[in-house]
C-alpha cells in the first residue's frame, strides 16, 4: 500500500477565532471518511499561522480524542527556526510548537525562498534541526516557468535536494514538489509533467537512499483533479493551499484521492 499524507498549507489566513470554527465544520466530514483513511493508514496534517498553533492544537487534540487516536489529524508549522530561543526577532519555536501538540515543519516553500530569500544552505539547517528534535520535516523544492522553459527543471531539483539534504537521515522525512508556476495560480501541471517529474525525483532520491521517503505534490491540487493526480504512482499526497481553506472541500479532496 503506497503512503498517502494530505498537507494543508493555511498560509498566512486564518485567526484563531476562524481556525476553531474550521476544525467544528471539518470534524464532521473527516469523520464521514475516517474509516477509509485508517484503512489506508492516509494522514492529514495541518500548517496553520504560528497565531492560530493553539487553536489548531486544542481543535485537533479534541478530535482526535473523540476518535481515540492521537494522531488521526497532526498539525505543524510553515516555518520554525533553527533555533528554539533566545534573540532572534520575529522566529518561531519549535519548542513551543512542541509544546501545544506540532510534530512537523515546512521547510522551503518557495514563498520563504522567494520573499524571504531562504537559500538552500540555510534550508538545510532548518531540516537538520528538526530531526534533531525528531520533528518531521517536509521540505519543499520546485522550478520555476523561466527553469522549466530552458530546459532545468532537473538541474534546479537536483540542487535543491543535493544541498538541501546535506547529513539529512532518510528516517524521518518528506519531500513536497511543488512546481512554482502552479503555486495558486490555477494552472496545473499536466499529468506527464507531474508523472516525469515524480519518477525523476524518485529515482535521485533512491539512488541517494531516501527509498523510503514520500514525495507530496503540489501546486493547484483541488477536489477535482486530485484522483487522477494520486493515480501516479510516484505521488504520495499533496500539500494544498487554496483547496484546504474551507473544510468541506478538503474533506472532499481527500475523499477523491481515496476512492481508488
Ligand atoms: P495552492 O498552494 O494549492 O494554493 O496552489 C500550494 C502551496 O503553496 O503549498
Amino acid at each position: 500500500m503506497k503512503k498517502l499524507i494530505f498537507a494543508a498549507n493555511w498560509k498566512l489566513n486564518k485567526t484563531p477565532e476562524e481556525t476553531r470554527s474550521f476544525f467544528k465544520n471539518f470534524e464532521k466530514s473527516f469523520v464521514a471518511i475516517y474509516s477509509r483513511i485508517k484503512a489506508t493508514k492516509a494522514e492529514v496534517m495541518f500548517f496553520p499561522p504560528a497565531s492560530s498553533w493553539e487553536a489548531t492544537g486544542d481543535s485537533i487534540k479534541a478530535i482526535n480524542d473523540k476518535l481515540d487516536s492521537h494522531l488521526a489529524l497532526s498539525w505543524g508549522a510553515q516555518n520554525i527556526y533553527v533555533e528554539s530561543q533566545g534573540a532572534f526577532t520575529g522566529e518561531n519555536s519549535s519548542s513551543v510548537m512542541s509544546l501545544l501538540g506540532g510534530i512537523s515543519g515546512l521547510v522551503g516553500h518557495s514563498e520563504r525562498r522567494t520573499y524571504f530569500k531562504e537559500t538552500n544552505d540555510f534550508l538545510n539547517q532548518k531540516i537538520l534541526s528538526l530531526q534533531k528534535r525528531s520533528l518531521l520535516p517536509i521540505y519543499c523544492i520546485g522550478e520555476t516557468l523561466q527553469d522549466r522553459e530552458s530546459g532545468a527543471t532537473e538541474k534546479i531539483l537536483s540542487e535543491q535536494l543535493a544541498q538541501g539534504l546535506k547529513n539529512v537521515s532518510s528516517e524521518n522525512l518528506v519531500i513536497a514538489y511543488e512546481p512554482v508556476w502552479a503555486i495558486g495560480t490555477g494552472k496545473i501541471a499536466s499529468f506527464a509533467q507531474v508523472s516525469e517529474t515524480h519518477a525523476f525525483l524518485r529515482k535521485w532520491l533512491n539512488e541517494k537512499g531516501f527509498t523510503e521517503t514520500p514525495i507530496l505534490y503540489g501546486g493547484s491540487v483541488k477536489a477535482d483533479n486530485a484522483s487522477e493526480l494520486i493515480s501516479i504512482s510516484d505521488v504520495n499526497g499533496f500539500l494544498v493551499g487554496g483547496a484546504s481553506l474551507e473544510p468541506t472541500t478538503f474533506a472532499t479532496l481527500i475523499e477523491n484521492s481515496l476512492s481508488l
